[in-house]
């Protein structure tokens, strides 16, 4: 029997996506949010539309990061709450790139991730600071919404999936969910339909369409089963914005984001790590870092990213996760070893045991075998000229 759900099944082997912030606010550089909550005049904001003009070949360069990255899917913020569209709204709006620079940066995106076999997906949002209607005409104002997302399905093929975002900012409106979701499946029957429901209101399923539930900036856990295999996917900041931001300096660590995505895999969620690009479209040199080391720890670890789900069999000390043959304990703050000279503090000698009889268990990064002792299998801590976090240990049972 055909599986109707089948795309669902596909969007959890991806794993792992990039999630990108990019408009307007790029350009000023102090957050997605900086019109709202900075009180930018907005006359000044919408002229620096203008300004928001990337290079040529922004799309590629960040298409081959996240392929490098070992990122499967890309979801690029078509519009946000400003208002201003990265694509060609087809008249229904003047506020959009083909407008301001004639250009239809969705389109470039797009061609970008079919010539480098990166799925897209578009973020879209709900809220609206620029269409007057928004507060004073909701129904004229749905219409348009809907018009727009009508846009998106139809003019650049098949679309991985839509990410919706801010009905938490009015939860007691009627939002027309129905008529929406309706639109999309009537022109993409296996697209993801996603519907942010915000840090209040983590792993909500707010609809009987949702194909995805949310896990915003964290504590992701295993979506129940119903009928539907409903997925679910963390997104996280690198620093405190979504939107570039020049002066946040508040970085997490790629080993934090490394557990982070582990973490997620092991519930059985996708992990959708966000870059916040600049003005003109280049990633910031130390978003690229991070990205090229989480990249780096996947290299080592691939093998349970993309095909394994949490195992039945339990544990102390680790996450087992499992393709269906091959097992995998993944540990968490394994510390480096070296001498007194170069160390710190002493390390904490870290055990696990794994509740069925284990065959051959090897470390994925160096093929070592475990040691059995008394207290489990003691976790052999990354030697001097290394230091990754997370330590995954590969093994089969009796
Ligand atoms: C929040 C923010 C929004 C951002 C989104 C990403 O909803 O308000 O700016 O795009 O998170 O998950």
């Amino acid at each position: 029997m055909e599986n109707k759900f089948a795309y669902i099944e596909k969007f959890k082997r991806y794993g792992f996506g990039m999630f990108v912030h990019f408009g307007i606010y790029s350009v000023i550089g102090q957050g997605e949010w900086a019109l709202n909550i900075l009180n930018v005049d907005s006359q000044k904001y919408e002229k620096t539309a203008y300004r928001f003009n990337p290079v040529k070949d922004w799309a590629k360069k960040l298409v081959k990061q996240a392929k490098k990255t070992g990122c499967k899917y890309i979801t690029l913020t078509t519009r946000h709450h400003d208002g201003f569209s990265l694509f060609d709204t087809k008249g229904l709006s003047d506020y959009d790139t083909m407008h301001t620079i004639g250009r239809d940066l969705v389109r470039e995106f797009v061609d970008a991730c079919r010539e480098q076999d990166i799925v897209p997906f578009f973020y879209h949002t709900l809220i609206d600071w620029h269409n007057k209607d928004y507060p004073t005409n909701f129904e004229r104002y749905l219409e348009y919404l809907r018009k727009s997302v009508e846009v998106l399905c139809s003019q650049y093929g098949e679309i991985g999936g839509f990410w919706f975002d801010g009905s938490w900012d009015n939860k007691d409106a009627d939002w027309k969910f129905d008529a929406l979701y309706k639109m999309i499946r009537s022109y993409q029957p296996q697209t993801m339909i996603v519907n942010n429901t915000g840090m209040s209101a983590r792993g909500e399923i707010s609809h009987e369409e949702i194909d995805s539930v949310t896990f915003e900036r964290g504590n992701p856990f295993k979506v129940k089963g119903s009928d539907k295999p409903i997925a679910g996917e963390m997104c996280q900041t690198l620093n405190d914005h979504w939107g570039y931001t020049k002066l946040d300096m508040n970085y997490k660590s790629p080993v934090e984001l490394i557990s982070n995505l582990a973490d997620c895999r092991w519930h059985n969620c996708n992990f959708l790590m966000n870059v916040g690009l600049k003005g003109n479209g280049i990633i910031r040199d130390i978003d690229n870092a991070v990205f090229n080391m989480v990249g780096e720890w996947i290299k080592i670890n691939k093998n349970f990213i993309y095909n394994a789900v949490k195992a039945d069999i339990t544990a102390e000390g680790a996450k087992i996760l499992t393709d269906g043959k091959v097992y995998y304990a993944v540990i968490d703050k394994v510390d480096m070893v070296a001498n007194p000279n170069v160390q710190l503090a002493e390390n904490e000698k870290k055990y696990f045991t794994v509740n069925a009889k284990v065959k051959d268990i090897r470390w994925l990064d160096n093929g070592k075998r475990l040691n059995k002792t008394a207290k489990g299998y003691y976790v052999d801590t990354f030697l001097y000229g290394r230091s990754q976090g997370v330590r995954v240990a590969k093994f089969t049972i009796e």
